[in-house]
């Protein structure tokens, strides 16, 4: 039988103090495109005098998406980041997006030097799972496997048996249910119900959230479904359920681009970081895109479908570290050691399931 159990003392000062640092978080200075293009020349010959190469996410500015695929870097979802970095040959890498993901590429890379545009570029999730807590939670069922989602430091990675994103985690939990393991899962609770509702795995779950994704509003939503009947509605997991469920393609940020690209509706709502836009309109142009609501009924939208985080990297800051090396991510050689496995549990299965774009460099 499934049982559902729930974590949930996850403290309310601790959620309203991610809140309050989200809207405390300055925006990029304002650039003119005279200042942009000077930036993004001094970029260009910065990465090819310092061995280096921009590893992006789709919700980082479009500038910088740009200029990571212009120069032969990668604009891609959390797992394959965390392959990319894996794979290339350079000597750096400038991980342009959020704290964990720089983390994942140091732990993987440890030869290779791994700074980023602005260290406080921080996570909801992250922040609301310190590994104090997560080490005293799983004390408490020893007999279960630990499923981490890539959005947690590295010490949290440590001390679970798995990492996965929201582009494996389907996959990775029906395996392990199929072999009768019961699992613990943290910290995204709507990705967590939406993989056990999916699975039927036994999974105990954290309690933390996305300050992006939980905005969506579900009125808002069905009132613009409405409005639009022809649109495909697609949704990150990291959604509330209510929102998950009006759906047609639920998934990582990769298959919500694939889904624009490759289904034949002319007309899509998205309820993920507004970043991802820029991807979907390149690859489908002549094609419409609708962000789904985070206003309406009980909204306070803090973000506004736009991670806060993500957007603390620009091209000045980025120009800034690959000159100086300053930024540099750092991990404890023990904690590196007990992240790895993990990591590289994850990349395997992926690898061999087809999940990422293949080949392999030894950690
Ligand atoms: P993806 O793994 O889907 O890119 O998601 C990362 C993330 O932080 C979503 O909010
Ligand atoms: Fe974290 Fe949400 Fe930002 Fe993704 S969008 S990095 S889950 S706060």
């Amino acid at each position: 039988m499934t049982t559902n159990t729930q974590h949930t003392d996850i403290p309310i000062a601790l959620a309203q103090g991610i809140q309050a640092l989200a809207s405390a978080v300055p925006t990029t200075p304002w650039l003119s495109d005279a200042d942009k293009q000077a930036l993004r020349e001094r970029i260009k010959a910065l990465l090819i005098e310092k061995d280096a190469v921009l590893v992006a996410h789709y919700y980082v500015d479009a500038d910088l998406q740009a200029l990571a695929e212009e120069t032969g870097g990668c604009v891609a979802d959390s797992l394959e980041m965390a392959n990319f970095g894996n794979q290339h040959p350079a000597k750096t890498l400038v991980v342009v997006g959020v704290r964990f993901m720089g983390e994942t590429a140091k732990i993987l890379n440890p030869e290779k030097r791994v700074l980023m545009p602005d260290l406080g570029a921080t996570c909801s999730l992250d922040e609301g799972c310190p590994a104090a807590d997560f080490a005293a939670w799983r004390a408490q069922y020893p007999d279960r496997v630990a499923l981490v989602y890539a959005n947690t430091s590295a010490q949290v990675k440590a001390l679970a048996d798995w990492v996965v994103t929201s582009g494996n985690a389907l996959q990775i939990v029906r395996h392990l249910h199929a072999q009768g393991k019961k699992l613990l899962w943290a910290p995204d609770r709507h990705l967590g119900n939406w993989i056990a509702r999916e699975t039927g795995a036994d999974m105990i779950r954290w309690q933390g959230h996305c300050l992006v994704h939980d905005e969506f509003k579900t009125q808002a939503l069905i009132d613009l479904i409405a409005k639009h009947p022809d649109a495909k509605v697609l949704v990150h997991p990291e959604s509330p359920e209510s929102v998950v469920k009006l759906a047609h393609v639920v998934g990582s940020t990769k298959i919500l681009i694939n889904a624009v690209q490759n289904l034949p509706d002319e007309k899509f709502i998205i309820a993920t970081d507004a970043g991802i836009f820029w991807k979907m309109q390149q690859l489908a142009p002549h094609k419409t895109l609708l962000v789904a609501p985070t206003s309406g009924e009980g909204a306070t939208c803090q973000s506004c479908a736009h991670c806060p985080w993500m957007a603390l990297n620009g091209l000045q800051n980025l120009a800034q570290v690959l000159a100086t090396g300053a930024n540099e991510i750092m991990i404890e050689e023990s904690i590196r050691q007990g992240a790895v496995n993990s990591l590289n549990r994850m990349l395997d299965f992926s690898r061999q399931q087809g999940l990422v774009v293949a080949g392999r460099k030894d950690t």
